[in-house]
C-alpha cells in the first residue's frame, strides 16, 4: 500500500483547480438508475469512490462510457462519463460492494421505484459510526414499501408502485434524503419530505432530476415537495465543486501559510467554515475564478467549533479544522455533533506532537508551537488528510500510511500540493503498511 511523505516547513503559492464534489458525484451516478435514456454528467472527479459506484452500478445493469481527455485539457480537470439504465438487471446488491462503500446503499430508492422491488444489503459496520439506515426504511415505508430484514438484506418489495406520502426524518440526513427524493420522483402522487438535509450536493441531485423531468420545490430548504412522474428522460449535469476539497485546501493555506487561489471555488458553498476561517486570521476573497486565501506570517487565533448540518460547520471539515488549531495562538474546543467517533485522528495528531483532550463528543486543543514528523496513519478520509495538512508543518519528515482512504475523496492530492511549493510525494507500496 502506498504512503505520502511530506517534509514540513514550506509556504504554499500558485493555484489549486478544485474538482468536482464526490458527495454530489455520487448520488448523481445513482440517479442514472431511474431512467433508461442517458444521463451525462460533466465534472466527475477521479476517484476511488467512482471507480468502486461504477462497478457497483454496472452490476445493476448501467452501461456507462467516459469521454477522453481533449487536447489542450488540463489533466486535473473533471471527466465526463455517460450512464446508461436501459434495463435494470439485478435488483439486489450484494454485500461484499455495498460493505465497500455506504453510499451505494442509496440504490434502494431509485431500483425500488423503477423495478418494485430492491433486494440491497444492510451496509454493515463503519469506523466513523454506527451509521443505521433507519430513516430509509421508515421513509420507503411510508410510502407505501413492504420491507423485510431478511439474513442481512433489507428486502423491499411496492408492486405497485410507490405512493406519495408525508416523510418526516426525526434527524437531518444527507443520505435518506438523496434516496427519498429520488423514489419519490417516480412515486404516485406528491411526497413531502420534513426535516430535509439542507446541503449543497441534495440541490444538485434536485437540478439534475428536474432536468431529467422531475417535479421537485424547494431542495435546498427543509421541505422539500415532490410531485411524482410517470417516468424520467435522460440529460446532462455538470457536478459542482467540492467544498470539502474546498474547505481542506482553505485550511492547508492557513496552517502553512502563504497565498494560493482555489480555483472554481465559491465561497457560497461553505460560509460557515469561511467564517470559521477568516475568525483564525485568514484572509479570503471570493474572486472571479474562484476563492483566494491568504495567510502570511500572523499567528493562528483559537476558534471553537460545533458541527451541524448544512449551512453549519460541516462535519467533514472537522478533522481539518482540528490539526489548523494544534497550532493555534490558544485553547479551542471542537465539538462533534454528527457521528460518535469521528475523532479517530486525536491519537495520529498526538504522535506529530499536539495537546488534544477528548472528552466524550468533546476535544479541547491546545496550540503547541511546534509539531515533529512522525509515521502516523489515517483512519478514514478526512482523518488521513489533516495528518497531511499538520504534516505541512511538522519538522522533519511525516509519513502517512493507508493512504487509500485519501484516494476514495481526494483527487491527486500529492500533486495538488506539490505544483504550490510543499515537499510531498507518494510513495508507491512495497512493505509499506
Ligand atoms: C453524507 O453521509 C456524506 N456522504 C458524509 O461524507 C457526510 O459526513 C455526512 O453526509 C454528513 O454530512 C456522502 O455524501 C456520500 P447522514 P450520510 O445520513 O448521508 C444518522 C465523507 O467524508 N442516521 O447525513 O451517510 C447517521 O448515523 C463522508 O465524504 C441515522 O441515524 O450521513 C448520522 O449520525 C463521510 N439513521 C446522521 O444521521 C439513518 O437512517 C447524519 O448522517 C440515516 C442517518
Amino acid at each position: 500500500m502506498d504512503k505520502i511523505r511530506i517534509v514540513g516547513g514550506n509556504e504554499l503559492r500558485g493555484s489549486i483547480p478544485i474538482s468536482g464534489a464526490k458527495n454530489a458525484a455520487l448520488p448523481l451516478m445513482i440517479a442514472s438508475l431511474l431512467t433508461d435514456e442517458v444521463l451525462t454528467l460533466e465534472n466527475v472527479p477521479r476517484l476511488r469512490d467512482v471507480g468502486l459506484l461504477q462497478r457497483i452500478l454496472s452490476n445493476h445493469g448501467v452501461d456507462y462510457s467516459l469521454n477522453g481527455k481533449r487536447p489542450g485539457e488540463d489533466h486535473l480537470a473533471g471527466q465526463t462519463i455517460h450512464f446508461r439504465s436501459e434495463r435494470i438487471v439485478d435488483i439486489r446488491a450484494p454485500y461484499d460492494l455495498v460493505s465497500q462503500m455506504r453510499a451505494s446503499f442509496w440504490v434502494i430508492g431509485p431500483i425500488l421505484a423503477r423495478m418494485g422491488e430492491a433486494i440491497i444489503s444492510l451496509p454493515g459496520g463503519c469506523s466513523i459510526g454506527t451509521r443505521p439506515v433507519d430513516f430509509f426504511i421508515q421513509g420507503l415505508e411510508t410510502m407505501g414499501a413492504q420491507i423485510d430484514i431478511d439474513r442481512g438484506y433489507v428486502v423491499a418489495k411496492a408492486p405497485n408502485g410507490l405512493k406519495g406520502a408525508r416523510v418526516i426524518f426525526p434527524r437531518v440526513s444527507v443520505g435518506a434524503t438523496h434516496t427519498i427524493m429520488m423514489a419519490a420522483t417516480l412515486a404516485k402522487g406528491e411526497t413531502i419530505i420534513e426535516n430535509a438535509a439542507r446541503e449543497p450536493e441534495v440541490v444538485d441531485l434536485a437540478n439534475c432530476l428536474i432536468a431529467m423531468g422531475a417535479k421537485i420545490e424547494g431542495a435546498g430548504t427543509s421541505e422539500i415537495r415532490i410531485q411524482g412522474v410517470d417516468r424520467l428522460h435522460g440529460a446532462t449535469h455538470r457536478v459542482l465543486p467540492d467544498r470539502i476539497e474546498t474547505g481542506t485546501y482553505a485550511m492547508a493555506v492557513a496552517m502553512a501559510g502563504g497565498d494560493v487561489l482555489l480555483e472554481g471555488a465559491s465561497t457560497d458553498l461553505l460560509e460557515a467554515a469561511i467564517a470559521t476561517l477568516r475568525a483564525s486570521g485568514v484572509t479570503i476573497t471570493q474572486m472571479d475564478n474562484g476563492i483566494q486565501v491568504y495567510r502570511n506570517g500572523n499567528g493562528i487565533l483559537p476558534v471553537d467549533i460545533t458541527t451541524e448540518p448544512f449551512p453549519g460547520f460541516p462535519t467533514d471539515l472537522q478533522a481539518q479544522f482540528m490539526a489548523l488549531m494544534t497550532k493555534a495562538q490558544g485553547t479551542s474546543r471542537i465539538t462533534e455533533t454528527i457521528f460518535e467517533n469521528r475523532f479517530m485522528h486525536i491519537a495520529e495528531l498526538a504522535r506529530l506532537g499536539a495537546h488534544i483532550h477528548q472528552d466524550g463528543q468533546v476535544a479541547t486543543v491546545t496550540g503547541v508551537d511546534r509539531l515533529i514528523g512522525a509515521p502516523v496513519m489515517a483512519t478514514d478520509l478526512r482523518a488521513s488528510v489533516s495528518l497531511v495538512i499538520a504534516g505541512l508543518v511538522a519538522e522533519g519528515e511525516t509519513t502517512v500510511s493507508r493512504v487509500y482512504h485519501l484516494d476514495r475523496g481526494f483527487e491527486r492530492l500529492e500533486e495538488k500540493l506539490s505544483r504550490c511549493g510543499a515537499e510531498i510525494e507518494r510513495i508507491a507500496g512495497e512493505g509499506a503498511r
